[in-house]
């Protein structure tokens, strides 16, 4: 099956839509039980889309998990409040006082947060590596390394990561790998297929796709599945099943919307590759960006998700960029239809490993907007960015 047909398919067993398209919102706290028979079922197939108690889920919590789990070719999917929530309590699934973690230096700032200020007093060390190190990590993994953190692109910068000989070598020291594919989607990347071990997204993006929910997922492999699950449970993760089915109608829809926004972006990024003020594309897709050969290899496309950097910048310039956008919404959250944009004169205190020698990094968010409209309000930025050289 394509993986356009699997997306339209999956996650819609009989059990959960009773006779229509979509799964019934399932409301619960409490599941009752008929008989001790009953109650004894669902003690034992609670892990295995059971109804036993709301926080482990319902049927449209078990048709999403489902859908999600073919979506990342994995065992099974863990659900979270937010994306932040699903990387660091997949974290804690697995970790204990004493470990060593290798976390990526262009990880997502709040992550980065995490591991600093939470997992620092619970006796977790954390080691930033630069994302372009490939074999070198090695160098890096000590006795009691237990993670290796990927993030791939990166948050910002968007360097793409060898996960392949990443993985290899973290395997070989009986580490355990991770990686946030929120950019890659599952749709474009399957982080399982090159021997990541867990998958995380914040479906908040283009799973959801309208910026209107919060929701993350962590897809695991058969070796890791219960692990996180269990421990997940016992963190107390769960999310509401209006989240739930929300996130499954956005997915329907996300490989039509990945095409657009994939169009769009890069006819905005080849623009702005022609544009006497800016210096280079960090679009993994363009060869500007570092590890484009990655990118090139693993990954099927790409998404309305760039940053590009100026050859010279200050704050009253960027404040005058952004000040007068019309489309381009200042906001964080991407993913869904609509274009924004951000932008950071330095990004040198969120980089320990490497570091940021370069001029301002501007993000976009490329959405549906008509492209016409799109060029020519970033036109008319770089304008005023200009008169405030
Ligand atoms: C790469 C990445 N990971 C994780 C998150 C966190 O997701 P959420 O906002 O759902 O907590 C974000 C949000 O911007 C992100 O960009």
């Amino acid at each position: 099956m394509k993986k356009e047909t699997q997306i339209i398919s999956s996650g819609r067993k009989k059990e959960f839509t009773h006779g229509v398209v979509n799964p019934v919102v399932q409301r619960a706290s409490t599941v009752v039980f008929e008989s001790v028979a009953d109650m004894q079922h669902a003690v034992k197939n609670r892990a295995n889309e059971t109804l036993f108690y709301g926080r482990r889920g319902t049927t449209t919590h078990f048709a999403f998990q489902d859908a999600i789990t073919q979506l990342e070719n994995g065992a099974g999917c863990a659900l979270y409040p937010c994306g932040a929530a699903a990387i660091t309590q997949t974290i804690l699934a697995f970790v204990k006082a004493g470990d060593h973690i290798l976390m990526v230096d262009n990880a997502y700032e709040p992550t980065r947060d995490f591991c600093d200020k939470i997992l620092v007093n619970m006796n977790v060390e954390t080691t930033y590596y630069d994302p372009l190190i490939g074999a070198g990590i090695e160098d890096l993994i000590r006795d009691n390394t237990r993670i290796l953190f990927l993030e791939s692109p990166g948050s910002l910068t968007m360097e793409v990561q060898d996960v392949p000989t990443l993985t290899n070598i973290a395997h070989q020291h009986n580490m355990l790998v991770m990686l946030d594919n929120t950019w890659g989607n599952g749709f474009h990347y399957k982080p399982l297929d090159f021997g990541v071990d867990i998958s995380i997204q914040a479906a908040t993006k283009y799973i959801v796709g309208h910026s209107d929910v919060m929701l993350g997922v962590a897809v695991a492999n058969e070796k890791h599945w219960d692990q996180l699950r269990e421990n997940s449970y016992l963190l107390g993760q769960c999310i509401s099943p209006d989240d739930a089915y929300l996130a499954l109608r956005g997915l329907r829809t996300m490989p039509v919307r990945l095409k657009q926004h994939e169009e769009n972006a890069i006819k905005v990024a080849k623009w702005l590759e022609n544009h006497p003020l800016v210096d280079h594309i960090r679009h993994p897709a363009f060869e500007s960006c570092p590890g484009h050969e990655f990118f090139k290899r693993d990954f099927s496309g790409s998404n309305g998700l760039f940053s590009f950097v100026m050859k010279q910048s200050n704050q009253n310039a960027i404040t005058a960029l952004l000040d007068g956008m019309h489309h381009f919404k200042m906001g964080f959250s991407w993913g869904g239809f609509e274009s924004l944009i951000t932008a950071s004169l330095s990004v040198n205190h969120l980089r320990t490993a490497t570091g940021w020698d370069k001029g301002a990094l501007i993000r976009l968010h490329i959405g549906l907007e008509d492209i016409d409209d799109l060029l020519e309000d970033l036109e008319l930025g770089l304008t005023r960015y200009q008169a405030k050289l």
